[in-house]
């Protein structure tokens, strides 16, 4: 079966699907995207990924490429035409196809528009949860607008690649005060020595992440109080859980930090549950 691709208005076969090659995307890292995860060809947590998308595309001042509807349309086409059951969609706006110019376009350029979906099996990341992942700590280098959803992604690439050379899976940032951002491509928690689950505060310095949304939900329901604030990577070193959450990831328990066994090394019983939980809160929309 062909992947089909939808590119500005047109659902095309994966080998032909492209944008211009002076795209602002391509250019510029002047796009913006959402992953979103599909389970039996239903959208988890939809409309917190779009309303992020409208927020970062107000923030960037890209023009809506299209009414919310239309969009939530075109992903769910995406998926079906691609007969995608448990999976990712994955949605970029660029700014638009402009002869390179630093400035904005004007109003006549209109913003580009990709998705695709994927077919990702559940039992890679189940595994992976029954063991826990390593992390590998290093500096944030990124910029000061992390709370954006933008395709520069460069330094979580580096990041990534640096992780896996260690043996790691994802890595996690570290600002100039020595305090833990976030992943590469997850939000960071961690269970403190003394029982408290703790999560960066949301601001410039990371992403606001729908599954890290969705968890606060979950906690609230479990009667978890999480405290929001910074913490360094030696609290983590000596936490007696650790884990991440992305919306491809769920709740992915950390066994490993910096080489540094976290709790007794094995998935800890709160990232456990509530990656078991975690589905019943989310929303799920049909396609
Ligand atoms: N990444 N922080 C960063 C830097 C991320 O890239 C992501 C997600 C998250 C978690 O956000 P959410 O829970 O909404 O997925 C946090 C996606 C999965 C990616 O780039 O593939």
């Amino acid at each position: 079966m062909t992947r089909i691709v939808y590119v500005n208005g047109r659902y095309l076969p994966y080998g032909e699907a492209a944008v211009h090659v002076e795209d602002r995307g391509f250019q510029f890292g002047d796009a913006i995207y959402e992953v979103c995860e599909v389970i039996g060809g239903r959208l988890i947590d939809e409309p917190r990924h779009m309303a992020r998308l409208e927020r970062s595309l107000n923030e960037l001042q890209i023009p809506q490429p299209m009414a919310p509807r239309a969009l939530a349309h075109v992903m769910r086409q995406v998926i079906k035409r691609n007969r995608v059951r448990d999976g990712l969609v994955y949605l970029q706006v660029s700014r638009g196809a402009a002869p390179r110019d630093f400035y904005f376009p004007g109003p006549d350029v209109l913003p580009t528009v990709v998705c695709l979906a994927r077919p990702m099996s559940r039992a890679v990341p189940a595994a992976n949860a029954l063991k826990g992942i390593a992390i590998k700590s290093m500096p944030d280098i990124r910029w000061q607008r992390c709370d954006i959803k933008t395709v520069m992604l460069l330094p979580a690439c580096l990041a990534k690649e640096a992780a896996r050379a260690d043996g790691a899976k994802e890595a996690w940032f570290v600002d100039g005060d020595g305090f833990v951002t976030e992943g590469a491509s997850s939000n960071a928690w961690i269970v403190a020595e003394d029982g408290t689950l703790v999560t960066r505060q949301l601001g410039s310095a990371i992403l606001p992440g729908v599954t890290r949304t969705t968890l606060l939900d979950v906690l609230h329901e479990e009667g978890m109080v999480p405290v929001e604030r910074p913490f360094r990577l030696n609290e983590a070193y000596a936490a007696r859980e650790a884990f991440i959450t992305s919306a491809t990831q769920t709740v992915m328990p950390v066994v490993r930090i910096d080489g540094n066994t976290v709790g007794d090394g094995r998935p800890g019983p709160i990232a456990q549950r509530l990656r078991n939980k975690f589905h019943q809160f989310a929303a799920i929309s049909g396609t």
